[in-house]
This record gives structure tokens, sequence and C-alpha cells, in this order.
């Protein structure tokens, strides 16, 4: 007999009960491949969370696939940054954040594993990094005063507590005093002052307001230029951002920047920040991207991008940074004095910053 002729003829039950197994075995299989069989991938992609602005990170981030040939995954998040975290923490395997306090705080919560890198050691300043690698930032910004350049002279400004003097009763503009810009700013104040001068400052503030604290930092010197106020706490890149926009050109050329406290310490600074999250999967090539993001090119392209100033960048600053604090002492070609507190320090202040807001109702409509 052949063997052809041991297998049951087409119809038979036998047959059928074949086909079945067959056709079940197969499904098993398919089954165990999709489920069960760790599942090998390609490289993986590195997964970022952020709240910084699309239109600056994206280029960086397609330069970065194009020499790596890694892939980058980007949620981009307006605000809300800390309680995505902590609801999904292992989401993105790395947080670049406009707001570096987030990290401090984010750190408290154990949601970030240390940086371990040379290079990153290497190429941030000690001040920029968090003591256990926790986080560290690739820019920074001042938080500073913008004036009327029709009229306010610069000799009349100097330091961020005369802005509570009454001479400029009615004449201040600012976003709401919770804004985390404003937190972090306080929360240095309160570092670096104590609670006395701070409540002093933040009352005479609020007393010299034109108006209800409101819209955001442009919106801000959009107002000295309609005459509504003449000085206005806003950051330091929002006049590169304006002088290069059509729209808002004219907000960017009634005022101009002033660093204060340049002779009594330095301006505060804003600092972003970048940290990996405790996801383990993919830290080599998150850290690589880390890494990339404070190299010298790439830092002098974040800095032309965002008008922000790099912690590591070779080139000098743009020309419109250059401008800023122009004929102001202490300010050479745009580079000013930091005063510099650790976000240890700045970040636990928020509650208390916070209760001295509620206070005195800061953000009251007037
Ligand atoms: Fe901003």
């Amino acid at each position: 007999m052949t063997a052809r002729s041991e297998a049951p003829p087409p119809g038979s039950p036998r047959r059928a009960r074949l086909v079945a197994l067959a056709a079940a075995t197969v499904a098993l299989l398919l089954v165990i491949a999709l489920f069960v069989v760790p599942r090998r991938r390609g490289p993986r992609e590195i997964r970022v969370l952020t709240d910084r602005t699309e239109s600056h990170l994206a280029p960086l981030f397609a330069e970065f696939e194009r020499a790596t040939g890694l892939a980058v995954r980007v949620v981009y998040l307006d605000k809300g940054l800390l309680a995505r975290l902590e609801s999904r923490p292992t989401e993105a395997d790395l947080v670049i954040t406009k707001d570096a306090d987030l990290l401090e705080l984010a750190r408290g919560k154990g949601l970030l594993q240390p940086v371990a890198s040379e290079a990153i050691r290497a190429a941030v300043p000690e001040r920029f990094r968090e003591p256990s690698g926790a986080y560290f930032s690739d820019a920074y910004r001042a938080r500073a005063i913008f004036y009327s350049r029709e009229r306010v002279k610069p000799e009349e400004l100097s330091t961020y507590e005369a802005l509570a003097e009454p001479r400029w009763r009615g004449r201040v503009c600012m976003r709401s005093g919770y804004h985390d810009y404003n937190l972090s700013l306080f929360g240095q104040m309160l570092a670096a002052y104590g609670p006395a001068r701070t409540e002093a400052f933040l009352a005479g503030l609020k007393a010299n307001l034109a108006r209800t604290p409101g819209g955001d930092d442009r919106g801000q010197a959009r107002a000295i230029y309609e005459k509504k106020c003449d000085v206005a706490l806003a950051n330091s890149y929002y006049m590169g951002i304006m002088l290069s926009s059509a729209d808002q050109r004219a907000w960017g050329e009634a005022t101009a920047v002033f660093f204060p406290d340049q002779l009594q310490g330095g301006s505060f600074v804003l600092r972003s920040g970048l940290a990996l999250t405790t996801a383990r999967e993919n830290v080599a090539p998150a850290t690589r991207l880390l890494e990339y993001l404070v190299e010298p090119a790439t830092q002098d392209r974040l800095a032309a991008l965002t008008f922000a100033y790099p912690v590591a960048g070779k080139a000098e600053l743009s020309e419109i940074n250059q401008r800023l604090g122009a004929g102001q002492p202490g300010v050479v070609r745009g580079v000013f004095v930091v005063h510099d507190v650790p976000l240890a320090e700045t970040a636990k202040n928020r509650e208390a910053i916070v209760r001295m807001l509620d206070a005195i109702q800061f953000d009251q409509p007037r």
C-alpha cells in the first residue's frame, strides 16, 4: 500500500477530524506566537513625555533620529506633567520639562532613576545637575523685568523688591501669581531672602498691580505696548520670540529687558529639566538621547530656537539675547549674573508661597 492510499478519502469523518485538528493546532501556535513567546521587536522607540514647546523640540528629535537610527516617540502636554507622571510612571522613558522644579518634586515621590552618564557630567556644570544625578538642566532663562522703552528709564530699575515700592503703584502687570514661573521665582526669593522680606515683597507687588493678574508673559509686554502698565515680570526669552514674530514684534519693540538684582546677587532663573523615569527597558538609548541634548551643537541649536541660555553651548548668544540688558552694570553682551538657588530648596517652598498668595488674595480681581 502507498502512503497516499492511507489518507482518508475527502468528505470522510476521519478526514474532517484531521482537518479540524490541524486548524486548531495552527490557531494554538498563532496564539502562542502572539502572546506567550516574548516578542522581539526592532530597536525600541525612546518614549518622551514633555511640557515643552513642540516646535522647539521636534527638530532636535528629528536630527537625533537621523543620526542614530533610533526612533523617538513624544507625548506633548500643555500642563499637568507631574500628575501624568504619577498616574503613568513608566509610560515614558524620559521627561523633559520647562520647569525643573517639577523634577525635584518627582524625585521626592520616587518617580525618577539616576542618570549615569560621564558625558552629561562632563558637559553640564555642577550647579545645573541635581547632586544625586536625579535630573539636570539643559537651559535656563531669567525671570526678568520688561519695561516700557517710552515711559521707564533703566536707571529707575534695580531689584525685584524695588517693584514693590510705592512709586510703581498702578504700573505693574503680571500673569497669575500661582503660575509655575512665579511660584518658582517667589520660592527662590523665599529661599534667598526669608519669609518676612518675601511677604513684604508680595504685598507691595500686589498693591502696585495695574490690573488683575492674568494672561501669559507676552500678554504683559503687550499691555505695556498698549500703555496699560509700565513694567512687568516675564521670562527673558519672550523678547526673542516676540521680535521674531510678525504679529508680536510691536510688543517686543515697545519694551526692553532688565535683569534684576545684578548688583545684589544676580537675577533668579527658571531652569528647564531632563530626567529618566523609573522605566527599565530603555535606559541606554534614553540616556543616549539625554547626552545628545547637551552636546554643544544641539545646545546651540536649542538656544537659537528658544532664546533660552544653554548650559553647555559653545557659540555666542543670539544677537537678540546679546542686546538684552544692554548698558546695565553687571551684564556683558547679554550674559547676566545668576542667583543660584538649589531646586531642592525652591520646590519645598511652593506650598509656603501658595499660602502667602492666598493670604493676600494675590489674584483677586481688581
Ligand atoms: Fe514660557
